[in-house]
């Protein structure tokens, strides 16, 4: 068994009762090792930690206190039982020997017995309290692991229910009005022409029959027809303008709402993006309490489309926008708003032949370093109660890395507005699906 023996350090500055402890310590199977003044004995505590350490309070330049102190005030040292030794049975001696820090007080003369079942004492003691916290820091690391298994398999359900639940229903909606419209689209682009030809068709009576009797013309006043065929080609055209608005409308919300199935699709993301601006559109608009908030498109059309999950890519798009809508209504309560313009940019970029790269800039208030460390923790929101939910930045963080083997960072300083980046692999998603087949 060569598991080494407790090592005892002794530090006094007088040579006999060195000799004594040390003989005694030997003889009962510790290793010793001696200093004969404060300073050594913190030299040679800073070599090798000793087990335990017998102090002599009284000692020429620094005394036992103050060797205690420096033991005490270092983390290393800290934790290293000191039993103080004096001659003095000074009851304030004691006291002040416990204040300084250390577990125990030998009177001098000593017996025997007496230093070595205190010494022994304080040795288990110091190894249980080891014990103890090591199994203390065990369980807290597993507890912490566990909670954070807890919180991911929340978020996972918070993030699916809402995707199957309110998606289906919407996507359905969308689905369901596709057809209509496209129908309604279609059929207004034959109309237009019918009108045109029957227009047409009206105006050559007009000029070959200029004189068409009392009844049609009083007809034709009644009806107001001069203004009548000038305006039904463009009440025609309007009709047309806001069905295909229906139209892609119809098909952003499918886009959107798109029910992923367990495997990544090719994606072109500029889809996602612009079906998120469309849905967000109301939120864009200028309200009665400040203007419109400009998009500034900045997108690389060459990028390929990329193997993803489209319906949480979608929403990660949507996660981000709205915090950037939120932080620029936010900005214009200040009371110098009406100087700046509220601008949200976003930029697509392929980073290199692996990567592309969404950036997403907004000129709101930014984000103080305090705050940007929690954004992405679960619950997390600065917005007041019933308006934040704190799970948009946790959902979006995990979509883009964990399902999508990507990164989502956000740089941002107070006052500068905040940028917020994601980076997608073209490609991994498949190869990940491919291994969880
Ligand atoms: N573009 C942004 N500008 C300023 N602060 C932001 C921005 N985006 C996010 N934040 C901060 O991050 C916090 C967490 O965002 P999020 O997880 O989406 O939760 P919520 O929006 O419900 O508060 C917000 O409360 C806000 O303080
Ligand atoms: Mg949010």
């Amino acid at each position: 068994m060569h598991q080494t023996n407790p090592e005892i350090l002794i530090v006094d500055d007088t040579p006999d009762n060195l000799r004594i402890l040390t003989h005694l310590l030997v003889q009962q199977g510790y290793e010793v090792r001696a200093a004969t003044s404060g300073q050594m004995a913190l030299e040679s505590i800073q070599l090798r930690q000793p087990s335990l350490i017998l102090l002599d309070i009284y000692m020429a330049n620094m005394d036992g206190y103050e060797v205690c102190c420096q033991i005490k005030a270092s983390p290393e040292t800290q934790d290293i039982p000191v039993i103080f030794l004096s001659a003095l049975g000074d009851q304030s001696d004691k006291v002040k020997a416990f204040e300084v820090g250390g577990v125990d007080y030998i009177t001098k003369p000593f017996q025997a017995q007496e230093v070595l079942a205190r010494i022994a004492t304080h040795l288990t003691l110091s190894q249980l309290t080891k014990t103890l916290e090591q199994q203390v820091q065990e369980r807290t690391t597993e507890l912490a692991q566990a909670l954070q298994n807890l919180q991911q398999t929340q978020l996972q359900l918070v993030q699916q229910e809402k995707l199957s639940a309110l998606g289906q229903l919407i996507a359905g909606i969308g689905y369901e009005i596709n057809n209509p419209i496209s129908s309604i689209s279609g059929n207004l682009g034959f109309a237009q022409n019918y009108v045109e030809g029957l227009t047409d068709h009206l105006k050559l009576y007009q000029s070959e029959f200029p004189q068409p009797g009392e009844r049609i013309t009083q007809h034709a006043v009644k009806i107001e027809l001069d203004y009548l065929t000038e305006d039904l080609p463009q009440i025609m055209q309007s009709m047309r303008g806001s069905a295909d608005r229906i139209f892609r409308l119809s098909q952003s919300i499918q886009t959107f709402f798109r029910i992923d199935v367990n495997h990544p699709v090719l994606f072109d993301i500029h889809d996602g993006l612009e079906s998120t601006l469309l849905i967000l559109k109301h939120r864009l608009s200028a309200s009665k309490h400040r203007p419109e908030i400009q998009i500034i498109k900045n997108y690389d059309l060459t990028i390929p489309q990329i193997s993803c999950y489209p319906g949480q890519l979608t929403q990660v798009f949507m996660n981000l926008v709205t915090n950037a809508i939120d932080a620029l209504e936010e900005a214009w309560k200040a009371p110098d708003a009406n100087q700046r313009s509220l601008r949200i940019e976003i930029r697509t970029l392929s980073l290199d032949e692996q990567k592309i790269g969404i950036q997403m800039i907004d000129n709101g208030p930014g984000i103080p370093a305090k705050i940007r460390a929690k954004i992405f923790d679960y619950l997390f929101t600065t917005k007041i109660k019933g308006y934040g939910t704190g799970l948009g930045l946790a959902i979006a963080q995990q979509i883009i890395e964990e399902k999508h083997g990507g990164k989502l960072e956000c740089h941002s300083f107070e006052g500068q507005g905040a940028e917020f980046v994601i980076t997608l692999p073209i490609e991994s998603a498949v190869a990940k699906s491919n291994l969880e087949w």
